[in-house]
């Protein structure tokens, strides 16, 4: 376990199966990775879009959405060598069944965006580092998840740093606990997939 994925706030551990999954089709883990990334960039974007008041996320949102667009490129350019299609996105379920906690009024609704998009964000860094470490017969690709998984770390604490900015500590934390338990619920009723979730 690397130190990121040791700070890390999830409630459950990745089962191992999941890395097998990813690797015997690791193609279309590829294509999954690529529109993940494409819409964190998006999504950061969106924040600035839609919260163009609150100043304290404006920087690091146009910062976060140039990150995960760089991710996207690279992930891009691993899928153009291996000479992949791209396919339309797949319906992504975790994120959809996680969006229906996300509650209403303009607060709250903020709150539970920024701690889902954290809660994801360590998700990432959990799964990533796991397979940065379970590919053993290439080592750039070994490297390239193990990076990607420390800056993973690096998003899932810049929401949660915007979290607080804007709500106390405890309303922060109570809602933080609230959503992880839902995500890891949520986690284990999926089939495993070749994709990121
Ligand atoms: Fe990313
Ligand atoms: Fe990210």
């Amino acid at each position: 376990m690397s130190l990121c994925e040791e700070t890390l706030p999830l409630k459950s551990s990745t089962d191992p199966q999941w890395v097998d999954v990813v690797l015997a089709d690791l193609d279309h883990f590829l294509l999954d990775h690529a529109a993940c990334e494409r819409k964190a960039s998006a999504l950061a974007m969106s924040m600035v879009v839609k919260y163009p008041d609150r100043e304290a996320l404006l920087e690091p949102m146009i910062c976060l959405a140039k990150e995960e667009l760089a991710h996207f490129h690279e992930v891009f350019l691993i899928i153009s060598k291996r000479k992949l299609q791209f396919v339309p996105d797949e319906k992504d379920l975790y994120l959809n069944k996680l969006l229906k906690y996300v509650r209403h009024g303009r607060e709250d609704h903020f709150l539970d965006r920024l701690l889902i998009s954290s809660i994801v964000e360590a998700r990432g860094c959990e799964r990533f580092s796991l397979l940065g470490r379970a590919i053993t017969d290439d080592q750039w690709l070994s490297d390239f998840y193990l990076r990607l998984g420390r800056e993973e770390a690096g998003h899932y604490k810049i929401f949660h740093r915007i979290a607080k900015h804007y709500f106390p500590t405890i309303v922060v934390e109570e809602r933080f606990s609230e959503l992880l338990e839902i995500e890891s619920d949520i986690l284990n009723q999926l089939p495993m997939r070749p994709a990121v979730h």
